[in-house]
């Protein structure tokens, strides 16, 4: 927030509205989410020494579902007292996993996952990118502070996302170099959309790749990421084919292309990726579902049909392959993938909720 907002709002409402970290925040909205904060019964958790996001512009977070809410910021990564921020660190949040709590007295780090977001460049042109990489022009280098970090906290996995990582040279050297030196997991979250001559380096840097495609026609990929379908789609087959990489499609749902996830799904399950994940870009918040003849339920009906009727004609081919699909709770929400419709069909353990795909990142912070 900037400063003139700030001095306008504390003169205009004196006493509304009360300073959290990096900005204001109305009164009401703050007793509400305490009050919710304190409702929640979930597991606690002190997230921040299980895991941490390190945005673009060196902000540390506990993790990459609020990497865009001020009052979860721990800190830069070049503050000179960083960890001592992140042992302290205290907030109200929760989401459908966990509540975070402070840190225990003693209580020790352990890290499952540093997920680090490098340079924003990217040559997708995403109408829904929720980092804003198309207009994007700055550069980045912290990759000497990300080495420190990682080298103290030594996760069990990295994930490195962008911006698009295949086509940033100095990530792609300091990879290089920073792979050899950890024996940890490293995946990247992509848009896949590179030459046959990347497939070599991915396999050089990663473990696994989660390949984020958004519409399954070409027109409506191209009019949704800027881009040719054709590649992403090559790329994935080659190196599934291969099989030296764990990869992972992802499918994230706008207005433009919900109605083709079964498309994509019948293409997943019958190239044999072993995971697929399902997502959506808060699609309600774009949709008008009120008009008089309910168009957008109707084909949000008419495609959870589809998906249900593809997952059924698919049961035994996906049980044998341990094909997994796991779905944010928002999609099985709009396709009724309820319990019942998993439990009547068998599809257990095959078809998961879960809010924890490879590569999530939200569009806001909760609460
Ligand atoms: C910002 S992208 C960066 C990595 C890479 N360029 C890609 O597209 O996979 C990271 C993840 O955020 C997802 N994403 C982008 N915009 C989104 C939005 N508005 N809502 C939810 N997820 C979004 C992408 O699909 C991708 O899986
Ligand atoms: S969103 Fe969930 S996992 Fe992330 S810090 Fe909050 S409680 Fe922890
Ligand atoms: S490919 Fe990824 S980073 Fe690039 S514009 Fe699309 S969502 Fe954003």
């Amino acid at each position: 927030m900037n400063k003139s907002l700030k001095t306008f709002l504390k003169a205009a409402f004196p006493g509304q509205y009360e300073l959290l970290r990096d900005g204001y925040i109305h009164r009401k909205r703050l007793q509400r989410k305490r009050e919710e904060y304190e409702k929640c019964r979930l597991p606690e958790r002190a997230c921040h020494l299980h895991g941490l996001f390190i945005r673009h512009d060196g902000g540390v977070y506990p993790c990459c579902l609020i990497w865009n809410d001020p009052d979860m910021r721990i800190g830069h990564i070049n503050d000179p007292d960083i960890y001592e921020k992140i042992a302290v660190f205290q907030e109200q949040c929760y989401c459908k996993n966990y509540k975070l709590r402070k840190t225990f007295p003693g209580e020790k780090a352990s890290y499952e996952l540093l997920n680090i977001e490098v340079s924003l460049a990217c040559q997708g042109k995403c109408v829904m990118c929720c980092v804003g990489a198309p207009d994007w022009h700055g550069e980045y280098n912290y990759y000497d502070e990300v080495t420190r970090i990682l080298e103290r906290c030594k996760p069990e996995r990295i994930v490195i996302q962008g911006g698009e990582v295949l086509i940033q040279k100095k990530t792609l050297e300091w990879l290089h170099k920073t792979r050899k030196r950890f024996s940890t997991e490293f995946s990247l979250v992509t848009n896949g959309n590179a030459g046959m001559e990347m497939i070599d380096v991915v396999e050089d840097l990663f473990d696994e790749v989660c390949v984020s495609i958004v519409g399954f026609e070409p027109e409506t990929y191209r009019k949704t990421m800027g881009m040719e379908m054709s590649a992403t789609i090559r790329f994935c087959e080659e190196l599934a084919k291969r099989g030296k990489v764990r990869v992972y499609p992802k499918y994230l749902m706008t207005p433009t292309g919900i109605h083709e996830s079964d498309l994509f799904l019948n293409w997943a399950i019958s190239t044999g990726f072993k995971t697929v994940f399902l997502a959506e870009a808060d699609i309600i918040s774009y949709l008008n579902m009120e008009t008089p003849d309910q168009f957008w339920q109707k084909i949000i009906d008419r495609t959870g049909q589809d998906v249900r009727a593809m997952l059924i004609k698919n049961r035994n081919k996906m049980m044998e392959k341990r094909v997994v699909i796991d779905c944010e709770s928002a999609v099985t929400g709009l396709f009724g993938i309820t319990d019942e419709f998993i439990a009547k069909n068998g599809l257990e353990g095959i078809v998961v909720r879960s809010e924890r795909g490879m590569g999530i990142v939200k569009v806001t912070g909760l609460g």
